[in-house]
């Protein structure tokens, strides 16, 4: 018999700061409405120079590991597709702030916002192999489009820590899924650039198109349909888009089932609403929330759509245990988001402005603001200064 394998804990980070997207549409010359309803956005993550992918990731991963879990964590797999280093994995400085043991696989996963959901299925199919390994999975990104584009009310940042084990608290993850690759260049960051470059209209369609093709195909492959699930968890790059996927496949519903997947939907986009785009963790947050918000119970089937500008996309499936509520602190997570400070436009330009140079020059941050446990202090000798309180 085939051992369960999945989602034991989550955790998740974002940093102490918040931009009203009323204000900001204000600002733009748009209509409020327009970033509220048109994008699906109230609020984006601000993040300060004090917190990269690194820090975000450990102030995530640190509130679901304790001493013990450290021992059996095998493997570090971090999905980012704002890393900090060409060469380098962040899993590497990760493992090292959390004192993880030596004896640990640390690796970067990169495929724009799908990087986390191949970590997630390289660990189960790992532990599914070694059941007494436990795997650490990060999906941390700072999204960051540019002063005054169009995809500007689409950033934010954050992080999201998951570990896979056997006999998992909260998600057991099925083993069917559908993958689909495309070569597409509908959003790409080549080497030299902070920002990305994107063609904004394209990626949303390219989105509905893997969205329809690799539902189809886990349908074929499952012989399932829209009746077998209770929930669906979107990648989730503004909250409208995951909108249109559900859009897309609620016809094949009926009534009452059209109406418990839209509930689940407003659930699943809760907390996305409230700190933007994760890029790669931005499923696994739409999942939290649907957790957080969620009228569910044991034994749901959860669907995941999973989507990588470039382009990878993934359609997968779970099914909810009955400790599930125990897997994550939704008190904690509560008050990390009610406890933010809303800042200005001019005020979150400034901070944009102040991010690490990419000149190599030392740098001494101003710490002084930023309260989480993991903080970056600045550079010094072309090396990341990481700090832990
Ligand atoms: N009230 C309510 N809705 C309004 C509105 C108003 N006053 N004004 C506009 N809207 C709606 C539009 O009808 C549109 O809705 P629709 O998509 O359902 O048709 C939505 O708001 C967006 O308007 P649009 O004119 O298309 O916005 P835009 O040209 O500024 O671009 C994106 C939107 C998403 C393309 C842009 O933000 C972007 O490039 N984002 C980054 C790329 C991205 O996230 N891709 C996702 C796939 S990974």
């Amino acid at each position: 018999m085939s051992i369960s394998v999945g989602i034991d804990k989550i955790g998740f980070y974002t940093p102490g700061l918040y931009l009203d997207m009323a204000e900001l549409a204000t600002a733009r010359g748009e209509d409020p409405n327009k970033y509220l309803i048109g994008i699906g956005q109230s609020q984006q993550a601000v993040i300060p120079p004090t917190q990269d992918v690194v820090t975000m990731a450990a102030n995530a991963a640190s509130q679901i590991l304790t001493p013990e879990v450290k021992d059996d964590v095998a493997m570090v797999l971090f999905g980012t597709e704002s890393g900090i280093d060409n060469s380098k994995a962040t899993a590497v400085y990760l493992a090292h702030l959390l004192d993880l043991s030596s004896h640990t696989r640390a690796v970067e996963l990169k495929q724009a916002c799908y990087g986390a959901t191949a970590g997630l299925q390289l660990a189960a199919d790992y532990v599914r192999v070694h059941p007494a390994a436990k795997v650490l999975v990060i999906g941390a990104d700072i999204a960051r489009y540019g002063l005054r584009t169009a995809g500007e009310v689409t950033q934010g940042g954050g992080a999201v820590a998951m570990l896979v084990a056997a006999n998992p608290q909260i998600l057991a993850l099925e083993p069917v899924s559908s993958y689909h690759t495309a070569d597409v260049m509908d959003f790409w960051r080549p080497v030299y650039r902070t920002e990305a470059l994107v063609d904004g209209k394209y990626s949303t369609n390219v989105y509905l198109d893997f969205f329809k093709t690799v539902w189809t195909d886990y349908q074929q492959q499952t012989q399932r349909t829209i009746a077998d699930f209770d929930a669906f968890a979107f990648h989730l790059p503004f909250t409208k888009m995951g909108r249109k996927g559900l859009r897309q496949i609620l016809p094949e519903a009926a009534a009452d089932q059209q109406a418990t997947l839209k509930a689940a939907f407003e659930a699943s986009q809760e907390d996305n609403r409230h700190v933007g785009n994760l890029y790669t963790g931005s499923l696994y947050l739409s999942f939290l929330s649907l957790l957080r918000h969620g009228q569910l119970t044991a034994g749901n089937r959860i669907g995941f759509f999973s989507y990588g500008s470039g382009a990878e996309g993934e359609f997968f499936s779970g099914l909810l245990q009955p400790d599930f509520r125990q897997g994550f602190d939704d008190a904690a997570l509560t008050q990390l988001l009610a406890q933010r400070q809303r800042v200005s436009v001019a005020e979150y330009e400034a901070i944009y402005r102040r991010q690490l140079s990419n000149d190599g020059r030392d740098v001494r941050l101003a710490v002084g603001d930023d309260d989480a446990p993991y903080y970056l202090a600045g550079r010094q000798n072309q090396q990341r200064q990481y700090r832990h309180r």
